[in-house]
């Protein structure tokens, strides 16, 4: 018998069983379920709506049936549809009568709403301090290699000198607003529905702000049918997580390529690598290939969601159950994707020397020279031009600009010195962009400072939480 079944005569057909329950994949809300039950349970007890002694019963009841299920000896059932009518159905058939209380005042509607939220508060502060991890091995990699210069890209053409600290610092950047968003996000999820009903409210003098105090809740939900109708704060959390896995795209991309023979940047660990079935020189960068291609998952959860709630009407909507799967995948996939993305990070091999030629044999200089002849009083355009016409005779000749001499500087312009060569090394390139944010050794120690300044505070919101 079905815990709603007063109204129907004839039993759920076995497909419809089938296809309506959702607890093969929200069993994983039973700790959440469970806990919002009790704060329930207390409250509804402290304020006098069931008997005190009963509100106990059922409290510590609950706290047995969450035990076993974290033993293994529970069993789910489909035709139970769900995890808060599994736990229901356990909970009366342990205590009878008295379990039969507990949804007093109370709706499947609210219950979920505050089961999702309960559980997304947890899995955001798991994302974020895996994240953490990822950004403390990215400050320590960048501390490395402060003198590590590479060459800078556009369009995927070497461009201007960089370091690879600099370059590192980049993805810290991006990092950290990822960071700072999944907290803005948590905001707005950590909000308490219990109290809405099935949309609007209930009669029973119930005391919201006792169950929002006990389940850690700053806030309660200020209507009763955005309480039970909305996911946009799954919605806010899914592309956040669609975000960072952006980045964490981008640079596997990155890391994809620069292991490549062709750029030989870096060299993967083996223990992050991995071998062909057939050729057996081969070392494939599949982990940071498997980090973009689930990307897509991610971005593809995002729309799921966004398409399901997309034109429903006030109030809950049985589409809504559908925000489970989505919303899970995307947690599950990237806390799969950052801890591995952050072992294969510490673990890399930079070939320092291959970065230095890189930047080298691109001509990434090319800029400098021309602000070199600016300095000596030729407009950029001009001096632009003029540095033009040298890449194209080294390239003819196989040098870089720094190799020509002084007698084949001169063709392209008497006002070129002795002092050119140090004015155009690679080193003083990057030493001369100085500037906040530039890739100078003095800049980039800044920003390596300000980053540890954001990690400890960082660091502090997790231990505070
Ligand atoms: N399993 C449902 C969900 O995930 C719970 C709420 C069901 N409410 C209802 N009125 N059928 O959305």
């Amino acid at each position: 018998m079905k815990l709603w079944g007063g109204r129907f005569t004839k039993s759920t057909d076995k497909n419809v069983d089938d296809f309506n329950s959702s607890i093969k994949f929200d069993c994983r809300l039973y700790k959440q379920d469970i806990i919002g039950s009790i704060a329930h349970a207390k409250m509804l007890g402290a304020c006098g709506i069931i008997p005190q002694h009963e509100s106990e019963l059922i409290q510590s009841t609950l706290k047995e049936i969450l035990t076993d299920i974290e033993n293994g000896s529970v069993e789910f059932e489909v035709d139970a549809e769900d995890i808060h009518m599994n736990i229901e159905k356990i909970l009366i058939s342990r205590i009878g009568d008295t379990g039969k209380k507990l949804h007093t005042g109370r709706s499947r509607n609210d219950q979920v709403a505050l089961d999702i939220r309960m559980y997304l508060r947890d899995e955001i502060n798991e994302i974020k301090s895996m994240l953490l991890a990822l950004m403390e091995t990215l400050v320590n990699l960048a501390e490395n290699h402060l003198d590590t210069i590479m060459p800078g890209y556009t369009h995927l053409q070497r461009a201007q000198p960089i370091t690879f600290a600099h370059h590192l610092m980049a993805y810290f950047q991006m990092f950290k607003r990822d960071h700072e968003r999944l907290s803005d996000c948590y905001k707005r999820i950590n909000v308490m529905p219990l109290g809405s009903g099935a949309l609007a409210g209930t009669t029973y003098p119930l005391d919201r702000y006792m169950v929002a105090k006990e389940l850690n809740f700053p806030s309660i939900t200020e209507n009763s049918l955005d309480g039970v109708s909305d996911r946009d704060f799954a919605i806010e959390l899914a592309s956040c997580m669609s975000i960072l896995m952006m980045h964490l795209s981008r640079f596997s991309e990155e890391i994809i390529l620069w292991s490549s023979h062709e750029f030989s940047f870096i060299e993967l660990d083996d223990a992050y690598s991995t071998g062909s079935s057939i050729m057996p020189q081969k070392k494939n960068p599949d982990v940071a290939e498997l980090v973009r291609g689930k990307t897509g998952r991610v971005y593809g959860n995002l729309i799921s969601l966004l398409t399901v709630m997309k034109s429903l009407p006030l109030a809950y909507n049985k589409d809504m159950q559908e925000d489970k799967e989505a919303i899970f995948d995307s947690i599950d996939t990237v806390k799969m994707c950052l801890p591995v993305f952050t072992g294969m990070l510490s673990t890399t091999k930079v070939r320092k020397e291959n970065m230095y030629q890189a930047a080298k044999g691109g001509f990434t200089n090319a800029t400098d020279v021309a602000d070199y002849l600016t300095k000596k009083g030729i407009a950029f355009r001009n001096a632009h031009e003029i540095v033009g016409k040298m890449v194209l005779y080294c390239i003819e000749n196989d040098k870089a600009l720094e190799d020509l001499s002084m007698e084949e500087f001169k063709q392209f312009s008497e006002v070129i010195g002795e002092d050119i060569y140090q004015q155009i090394s690679l080193e003083k390139c990057v030493s001369d962009r100085n500037i906040p944010g530039g890739p100078s050794i003095p800049s980039v120690s800044v920003s390596i400072q300000n980053a540890k300044k954001v990690l400890s505070e960082f660091t502090k919101e997790k231990i505070d939480f």
